[in-house]
């Protein structure tokens, strides 16, 4: 039985990062075989999201927080504690399309 193919195992918690460590920057760590970027939202609650950004694969834990939410650093955009894109600097945020979301399964 290989351990990261197992879906129960998603259902617990894990200990992965001192909370004060996340008030310094996002940080990356694999639980199962999923690499997820983690950080601390606009309340200061932890965040976490695919580590791997939907538009060009960028790692998004080496990214920053800007107003509780995670930008990539490679173009900027940036995502909510949902996986959801709330800015892409070249457009509007209300054309942003649907389909620009991170996966979101931790
Ligand atoms: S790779 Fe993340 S914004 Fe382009």
């Amino acid at each position: 039985m290989l351990v990261t193919k197992q879906p129960v195992l998603k259902r617990f918690w894990y200990p992965v990062v001192a909370l004060e460590d996340l008030k310094i920057a996002p940080r990356s760590f694999t639980l199962l075989g999923q690499k997820i970027a983690l950080w601390l939202d606009a309340t200061g609650k932890p965040a976490a999201v695919a580590d791997r950004c939907c538009h060009r694969s960028a790692q998004l834990s080496k990214g920053k927080v800007i107003e509780g939410n995670l930008s990539c650093p490679y173009h900027g955009w940036t995502f909510n504690a949902s996986g959801t894109c709330v800015k892409v600097p070249q457009i509007a945020a209300e054309i942003i399309p649907k389909t620009t979301e991170i996966a979101n399964e931790v």
